[in-house]
Formats: structure tokens, sequence, C-alpha cells
């Protein structure tokens, strides 16, 4: 079983574990062993946000796991709430405290939030706390193209990554192509389809029992073989193990195809232009 990610370079000159562990909905006490076991299993990369309300038990787990910190790449979100005004200084002070941490790997504002018009203001937030180096690395998280391309042009420090709802099911292509233009990572949340029926889906079930790999190790390889950032959430030790063991193996020109046959059109995945916080 693998247990050295591949990584991916940044527009900061550092790099991204392409498998990272999301935390999403897990508590302080659930996410604390999952960070230990994701950490034994080789992961070097955890995804937390403000929002989620288990930055304590994230930290907790990092120190539980021993590890270095420098060894680890840790992203947070910034809630809605600090949009504008340098709230974010406030926010991300808050979210440091909570981790037992002083710098976070990536900071990411969580959602566009586009009806408040606040996201370039906050970005140019993100710019001071890049360069005071609390955080490594800024980027975005749930940006539609156009939300993009409007915060590009006010930019002094490009974004670094975009993470949005991404899977088989909701591919993504339009995001991808804004975010390459730009030089930013894309960074898939829900990668495994977030407990619906994707890892049933005939095209899946047959490439894993091809290959003999799990449907969840197939879907993760076919995020890492476009260079993919994915952030799946287990809290149990056996998949999160599965779920980064995915750097042996490598899906055919055709298993790709038939993925892409999947696609259910961007009107299935969430619309950051109504939601977010
Ligand atoms: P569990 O936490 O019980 O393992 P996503 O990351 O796309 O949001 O998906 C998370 C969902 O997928 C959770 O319900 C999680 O359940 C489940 N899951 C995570 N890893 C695997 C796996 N290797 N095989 C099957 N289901 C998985």
């Amino acid at each position: 079983m693998s247990t050295a990610p591949t990584v991916l370079p940044l527009n900061t000159g550092s790099s991204i574990p392409l498998i990272g562990l999301g935390t999403s909905p897990l508590t302080d006490e659930e996410v604390a062993p999952a960070v230990v076991a994701a950490v034994e299993a080789g992961y070097r990369h955890i995804d937390t946000a403000a929002r989620y309300g288990n930055e304590r038990g994230v930290g907790e787990g990092v120190r539980r796991s021993g590890i270095p910190r420098e060894q680890l790449f840790i992203t947070t979100k910034l809630d809605g709430v600090f949009q504008g005004d340098d709230r974010a200084i406030g926010g991300l002070d808050e979210s440091l405290e909570r981790l037992g941490l002083d710098y976070v790997d990536l900071l990411l504002i969580h959602w566009p939030l586009p009806q408040r018009g606040q996201y370039v203001s906050t970005w140019h937030t993100f710019e001071k706390l890049f360069a005071a180096g609390k955080a490594r690395a800024i980027g975005l998280s749930n940006f539609k193209p156009d939300h993009v391309a409007t915060l590009v042009r006010e930019a002094e420090v490009l974004p670094a990554v975009n993470q949005v709802q991404l899977s088989p099911y909701t591919p993504r292509l339009a995001e991808r192509r804004a975010n390459d233009l730009h030089g930013i990572v894309t960074e898939s949340w829900s990668p495994i389809g977030a407990g619906n029926d994707l890892l049933s889906a005939p095209a899946i079930v047959a490439i894993a029992e091809r290959i003999g790999k799990t449907p969840a190790q197939v879907v993760l390889r076919w995020h890492v073989q476009q260079s993919l950032v994915a952030i799946p959430k287990s809290a149990n030790p056996k998949r999160i193990a599965q779920n980064i063991a995915v750097f042996d193996f490598e899906l055919t020109a055709a298993d790709l195809s038939s993925i892409a046959a999947l696609d259910k059109g961007p009107a299935a995945g969430v619309d950051s232009d109504v939601s977010g916080h």
C-alpha cells in the first residue's frame, strides 16, 4: 500500500499533497482519531474549516499523531461572517487558536457570497495574511468562473487553489478551465460523491472489478490522474488507508471516457451564486 502521496506544485513555490483527509461533518471528538489514522496511513494533508466546528479536534489529532508540524499541509476556510473590512484577520486568528497552530498552509474564502460583494475586499486581507506568513498559501472555494475572473482582475497575489464540489457526476469542466487559465490548482470536495450512488455506478464498479481496486479508489484515481487534489472524508481507519492507496495503478483512456459519461451536467451541483455561508 502506498504511503508516499504525490504532490502538486502551487504558485507559491510550495506544493500540496494530491490526497488530503476531508473532515466535514466530523465533530472534534470524531476528527481527532481520524487525523491520527490518516497520518499513520501516510496522509500529510488535512482539510478543515471554521464552519465545520472541528478545528480543535483537528489540532488535537495533529498533536496526538506526533508528526512534526512542518511535515503537514493544513487547510482551513474563512466563514462568511468574517468577509469584508479586514475581519479575516480576526477570523484566521480564531481558527489558529482553535487549531493550536501559528500558521496554516492554505487559507480559503469558503464561499464567494457574490450577493454581498465582499470577496475582493476579503482577498486583499488574505494578501496581508499571506505576506505576514500566517497563511503560507491563499485561495478560494466554490468560486465560479466569473467570480474567479472578477477576483483575478483585482488581485496582487493570485489564488493558489480553488476548492469546488467535484466528482464524476459533477466534473466542473468550466471551473477547471477557468482555474487552469490562471494557474490555480483545482481541489475537489465530496470527491467520491458524499454518500450518493456514485460508488455503485456500473461504470465505476466494472473498472473496480477488472483492476481489483475498490470503487472509491477508482474515483480517487480519476481525480489524481487529472491533477485534481481530492479530500475524501472518512472516519473509518480502513477506508482512510484505502483512500490514499491510489498511486500504484492507472486508469486507461477507455476507463476515463466511460467515467466521463457519468457527467450529470452543471445543474446537478451546488450553485454558489445562491448558496453559501
Ligand atoms: P465513512 O465516513 O463512514 O467512511 P465525500 O468525501 O465524497 O464527501 O464522501 C464521504 C462519504 O463516503 C462518507 O459517507 C464516507 O463514509 C464514505 N466513504 C469514505 N471512504 C469510502 C470508501 N473507501 N468506500 C466507501 N465509502 C467511503
